[in-house]
């Protein structure tokens, strides 16, 4: 091989650096996406300006992120990413609730609240009692189980992107199952929003002619010792944005029913079972 580099031998004159005692995964990794990235840029022939363009992308994507606002994230959210790397990394056996995308609007530490009680506090949106149980694979209950579980408001906003007008810790909770594994609360029926699409990502969107929305949908992380820790949410199954999510989120058996209740005080009632896998299963 030549000392220096070339179009043809590119990738070999950049893995050709990587020293003998560098870490065995990192140049595995490293030596792929130069393969990939390389590849690529050669498939599409990149122009000069394509190049800037992308480096102003990235600059761009970088300088609006913060505390708050992770724009990298919703990056590999809007390109399926994060959905691929959730897929192959909790592979399940059939009949154990899948996973979906975590999204940035996770908040830890929120309440521990009593079973079966109100967590929306802004008194919008139509309420609606969330309900089921917790079990293995064999259906029996686990008790001991938390659920934290967030949403949006009715106007589609999580209480982080609103601490001024939505109370602190609106549409959240955290629950202890019971016997059996049974949990309750009333929060609101979900509704569809758009991610933060007022940054880089937002006008790659707008310029590949993709909305930003996301179908109505349930947030919940469901632990219990010696099982996986489940991230998942359940969806409104009626929803416009069901086969169009922004973020690749949507798996079919994560539908939930929406009961409507007749002469309640609770409009709703949606009902899910999660199904936990053992540490060493699956
Ligand atoms: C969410 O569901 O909260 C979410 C997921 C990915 C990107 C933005 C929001
Ligand atoms: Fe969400």
């Amino acid at each position: 091989m030549s000392k220096f580099f070339s179009e043809a031998a590119s990738v070999e004159a950049v893995n050709a650096r990587m020293g003998p005692s560098a870490n065995p995964r990192l140049k595995r990794v490293m030596s792929s996406l130069i393969t990939h990235l390389h590849a690529f840029i050669k498939d599409v022939h990149l122009t000069q300006s394509e190049w800037e363009l992308a480096i102003e992308f990235l600059t761009q994507t970088g300088k609006i992120c913060s505390n708050e606002r992770q724009e990298f994230i919703l990056l590999s959210d809007t390109l399926g990413v994060s959905m691929l790397v959730d897929a192959i990394n909790n592979r399940r056996p059939s009949g154990a609730t899948e996973n979906t995308v975590l999204g940035p609007f996770h908040v830890k530490g929120a309440p521990e609240r009593e079973m079966g009680v109100r967590i929306s506090f802004d008194g919008k949106g139509e309420s609606c009692l969330f309900e089921g149980r917790v079990t293995d694979l064999e259906g029996n209950g686990i008790s001991g189980a938390k659920i934290d579980v967030w949403s949006d408001n009715a106007e589609g906003f999580y209480d982080v992107q609103q601490p001024d007008i939505q109370p602190k810790w609106n549409n959240r909770g955290v629950f202890t199952t019971g016997a059996n594994g049974r949990y309750a609360f009333i929060g609101i029926k979900p509704v569809s929003y758009p991610i933060p699409h007022d940054g880089p990502v937002g006008k790659m969107l707008e310029m590949l002619e993709r909305h930003p929305y996301r179908p109505a949908h349930m947030h919940f992380i469901v632990s219990a010792p010696n099982f996986q820790k489940l991230v998942t949410h359940t969806f409104v199954g009626d929803d416009t944005y069901m086969t169009s999510d922004a973020v690749f989120g949507v798996k079919e058996t994560l539908v939930a029913p929406y009961e409507r209740l007749q002469n309640a005080t609770t409009l709703w009632r949606s009902t899910f079972d999660f199904v936990l896998t053992q540490l060493n299963e699956g």
